[in-house]
């Protein structure tokens, strides 16, 4: 993990420093003082290098003089347009281009102090690694970047405001590290496992197992389950931060949240399609088919770990979905949680069968304020919105407005699709011949509307939105704050949501 240190405003003797210049803006402070140590040679480069600080523009200089051993100089561009979420991309930036270095300082003195906060967050966001595995990688292979120096102009102010970005930090890390695991080792019960930790957080921790789903009649999720070796769990995490189990002792701990926020995530650790199966291009993809699960748990440490002033409540629904001699079968019927019958003609649509207990089972026991899924639901949403926009589906527009305003401010970014009542347009293809509802319809067209509206059957007009993450969880490309690989998208949006809007 990458340490990020918010130290006084004092020009350091050695070592590796990062200038970041604003568009029109002339060296000052620290950086005027670096370049008179330099003799000007800094301000020579800028000049030589045609540097005009646009976004993202930057140069190095190596071996500068007066003992320095690199100068990293980095364009935060227009300033009306420096915000937080810039701020995190400058961080990116400086951590990706000085991972090579074991240590660095930033002259961030002139940069407002929370802004601040905010390269540190980016720069630690960006550092992420999974290397648990790799056991032959040499020294000189590895990135090193372990320490980031933030010459702060008001350092504690800068440290207050990087407590709670820290703690979501680590919210994202768990997430990452979560959807990364490969399925033999994270199957549903090591998911639930590791969700339990969370309970060093003060996070109230439940744990259903394939009895207890099986008591409560979750016939949808257990048929998902039914072909595989690794049995199925439900997990419930409360963190009542508004209602007082997250405060300090002394106080009454309610038994229940009052009108808390619901999350609720699919946590399919592996999905071969079971056997209505998957070509086997790509299956390896599925072992992130979890990251809505994995999002939600993450969300949670990141709620209790900056013991937010709100009563959350996150649900995930832990199943393995493989085919085999007791495997769901295409034509079969099962009984959901609700008590509706659903008719499944493709078993890989299992997303929402598992989502349709936990939502309805969601709603009836903690009576949500709203109620928001994550989920890898369908390849249809990469057809229609690539990897730039999750989908939005949901029955609020408030609930969307304050989604996408989150959303603009963290980088992640969520378009809105559209959804139909209950028995009208696109729901209509829902409707079974022998059951109440049936798991696929209406063919390939609008494949995600579909399964939205799957969804929107389990919901009992509580205002709730769903976000179909498929495009998002995985990339292929570093991007700003995200090392290629598992995304945690999500877990900032909804935090920040939390924040903007559901903290006293
Ligand atoms: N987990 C998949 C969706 C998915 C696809 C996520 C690609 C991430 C990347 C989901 O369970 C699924 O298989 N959906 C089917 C639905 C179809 C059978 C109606 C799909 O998208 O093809
Ligand atoms: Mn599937
Ligand atoms: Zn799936």
């Amino acid at each position: 993990m990458l340490d990020i240190a918010f130290t006084k405003a004092a020009l350091p003797k050695t070592g590796v420093l990062v200038v970041a210049l604003a568009e029109g803006a002339a060296l000052a402070g620290l950086a005027a003082a670096l370049d008179t140590a330099l003799a000007g040679a800094l301000a020579r480069a800028i000049e030589g290098e045609k540097f005009t600080a646009k976004k993202g523009q930057s140069f190095t200089l190596i071996s500068p003089g007066a003992g320095f051993k690199k100068i990293l100089v980095i364009g935060t561009g227009k300033p009306d347009a420096f915000s937080a979420r810039a701020a995190e991309e400058l961080g990116g930036a400086i951590a990706a281009a000085l991972s090579r270095e074991s240590e660095a300082a930033v002259l961030a003195e002139t940069i407002d102090p929370t802004l601040a906060a905010h390269i540190g967050l980016g720069a630690r966001l960006r550092a992420y690694r999974f290397d648990k595995y790799r056991t032959t990688q040499k020294d000189d292979e590895k990135p090193k970047l372990s320490r980031l120096a933030i010459a702060a102009g008001d350092p504690v102010k800068s440290r207050a405001a990087y407590a709670p970005l820290a703690a979501v930090a680590e919210g994202v890390e768990l997430t990452r590290d979560l959807v990364t695991e490969p399925a033999n080792v994270l199957y549903p019960a090591e998911l639930a496992e590791r969700a339990e930790g969370l309970r060093k957080l003060g996070v109230k921790v439940e744990v259903f197992d394939k009895k207890d789903l099986e008591k409560l009649g979750f016939g949808s999720l257990l048929s998902v389950s039914w072909g595989s070796a690794r049995e199925p769990r439900m997990v419930v995490m409360q963190w009542l931060g508004a209602s007082g189990i997250a405060k300090e002792e002394g106080a009454k701990k309610p038994k229940k949240p009052k009108e808390p926020i619901v999350f609720v995530g699919k946590g399919v650790t592996f999905d071969t399609g079971g056997i209505s199966i998957k070509p086997a291009a790509g299956m390896e993809d599925m072992k992130w088919d979890m990251a809505g699960a994995g999002t939600v748990v993450g969300l949670m440490a990141a709620l209790a770990g900056r013991k937010a002033r709100v009563d959350a409540v996150g649900l995930v629904g832990l199943v393995e979905n493989m085919p085999s001699g007791t495997a769901v079968r295409p034509g079969d019927v099962v009984t959901s949680y609700s008590g509706q019958t659903i008719e499944i003609l493709n078993t890989d649509a299992e997303g929402r069968l598992v989502l349709a207990d936990v939502l309805y089972y969601a709603q009836e026991r903690f009576a949500p304020k709203y109620m928001v899924d994550l989920a890898t639901l369908t390849g249809a949403i990469i057809v229609g919105l690539g990897h730039e926009y999750a989908g939005l589906f949901s029955n609020n527009d408030e609930l969307c407005e304050k989604l996408a305003a989150a959303g603009k401010l963290t980088g992640e970014p969520v378009w809105r699709m559209p959804l139909a009542a209950t028995g009208e347009s696109y729901d209509k293809n829902l409707n079974s011949d022998i059951a109440d509802v049936k798991n696929i319809g209406g063919g390939r067209a609008g494949g995600s509307i579909t399964a939205a509206q799957f969804l929107q059957r389990f919901v009992n007009g509580k205002p709730w939105a769903h976000l179909d993450i498929a495009g998002m969880a995985w990339a292929t490309k570093d991007a700003a704050t995200t090392p290629k690989g598992a995304t945690a998208f999500g877990v900032r949006l909804l935090d920040r949501l939390v924040a903007d809007n559901f903290e006293g």
